[in-house]
């Protein structure tokens, strides 16, 4: 059993110097599905070093894969020797991106049997439009014991899909799976994320013919066989943003590097209408607070709207802002679970569904909070910034899915945070 790590943090420090972005998550894990699609080696380099990404390299290995590490943020995997065997829930459960792997196998071997994955827990998160888009294709799809969605057909067809919903996952997952179909696929209604184009770019460097990713119409010219490649994957557009609002929620000035500015503008747009100067550069971007935070509303839509994954760290921001702010969650059902939390801590918020209404007060205190999610953690660690005395948050594996050495990183900016044991495996196997 795992020892209990919780983060302290003593608030009220502003953050100076600067910080470097990781790759992004929610690329690497969709390129390690894609790494499936070809017999070759293909060498991926800047992926973040997260709990989430070695679960999703855990699986590849367990399935066959040949995984070398070169580094923490380097890696070699070759799936020749890839079984097309059932992925069970032992393996699933950890990592919600594990259901890439039915595109991806089904876009190799014709089939794919995978049990549905965990992952966070926000409201319900159907993969309906995963199905219809493998469906299109020619699969056969069951829903077996044990959760296993099994996928069944002699080769995947290209043809024409329009997804009744954006959806980041359902537009990887049918890309992944009709990269190698024979004849071309046409997915409208697509997703626009950074990492979408970033999957297309990877796959296109190992051979695919993949156009319109970043658009709404997504066009695939499906090849018989891919080859391996070296890529290497964009900086996390959502670890760049939770920083910007950690440095303006403490009051401080820091720049951001690694980054791609564009794919931040919706986030500098909302701190600039909270009154915080930030200033682009070709791969950084400088973020100052120097005045009082001004309140405002925030709306999450689909790329190149507002990230539903800023969301939690802009309610924590706000908390603290002049005026009162209304926050619409417009992707998930239940995404405010961590308001909870920072009521907790003497915000002053109302939660009616998808609809919040943040009153900023003066001052934040220290409390005793949880992590319900990986967003919601990285919140509570900008809200205890930001708080008069000591926060301290547990449930910090849900932080570690998604953020490399976020204390680390925070601590060399000045915050006082650390880490810390506060019971050992042996003390929880006690417990136990
Ligand atoms: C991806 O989740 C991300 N996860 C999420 O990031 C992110 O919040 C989300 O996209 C939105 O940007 C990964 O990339 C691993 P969706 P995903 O399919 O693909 C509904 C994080 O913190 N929907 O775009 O599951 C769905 O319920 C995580 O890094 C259907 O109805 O999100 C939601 O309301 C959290 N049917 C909306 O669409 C479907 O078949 C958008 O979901 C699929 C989705």
């Amino acid at each position: 059993m795992k020892s209990l790590e919780k983060i302290f943090i003593n608030g009220g420090t502003p953050l100076r110097g600067q910080v470097e972005i990781a790759g992004a998550k929610n690329a690497v894990l969709a390129l390690l599905a894609g790494t499936i699609l070809t017999r070759d080696c293909c060498r991926i380099d800047n992926i973040p070093f997260i709990s989430d990404v070695t679960v999703m390299l855990n699986i590849l290995r367990e399935l066959g894969a040949d995984v070398r590490r070169i580094n923490k943020h380097c890696v070699e995997i070759n799936t020749r020797h890839f079984n097309s065997g059932e992925v069970p829930y032992e393996l699933t459960k950890h990592c919600r991106a594990s259901y890439y792997l039915l595109g991806a196998l089904f876009g190799r071997f014709g089939h794919a049997r995978v049990a549905m994955p965990g992952g966070c827990d926000f409201g319900v998160r159907p993969i309906d439009q995963h199905i219809r888009g493998f469906e299109a294709l020619g699969a056969a799809v069951s829903f077996e014991q044990n959760a296993i969605i099994s996928m069944q057909s002699n080769q995947p067809q290209g043809t024409s899909i329009y997804l009744d919903i954006v959806s980041v996952g359902a537009t990887i997952n049918i890309m992944l799976a009709a990269v190698r179909a024979r004849g071309v696929t046409v997915l409208e209604n697509a997703a626009k994320e950074p990492h979408v184009v970033d999957l297309a770019n990877f796959l296109n460097s190992c051979g695919a013919d993949i156009r319109g990713a970043g658009t709404d119409v997504i066009k695939i010219h499906g090849v018989k066989e891919l080859h391996g490649c070296e890529y290497a994957t964009i900086p996390d557009q959502i670890e760049a943003g939770t920083y910007m609002a950690a440095i303006a929620a403490s009051g401080g000035q820091a720049l951001v590097t690694q980054v791609i500015p564009k794919h931040m503008e919706c986030i500098s747009a909302k701190l600039i209408e909270c009154g915080v100067q930030v200033k682009e550069f070709d791969d950084s971007i400088l973020v100052a607070a120097n005045e009082p935070l001004r309140r405002c509303n925030i709306k999450t839509m689909p790329h190149p709207g507002f990230p539903t994954d800023m969301q939690p760290q802009f309610g924590a921001l706000l908390t603290r802002a002049e005026g009162t702010s209304v926050l619409n969650e417009g992707i998930f059902d239940n995404r405010f679970r961590y308001m909870d939390q920072l009521v907790r801590m003497g915000a002053k918020v109302t939660v009616d569904g998808k609809i919040a209404v943040v009153e900023g007060v003066q001052e934040l205190h220290g409390a005793q909070v949880k992590a319900y999610d990986l967003r919601a953690g990285a919140a509570m660690i900008i809200a205890g910034l930001s708080a008069h005395g000591e926060t301290e948050v547990e449930n910090i594996e849900f932080i570690d899915r998604g953020y490399e050495d976020i204390v680390g990183k925070l601590a060399a900016m000045g915050a006082d945070i650390r880490r810390k044991i506060v019971k050992t495996d042996a003390e929880m196997r006690n417990v136990a």
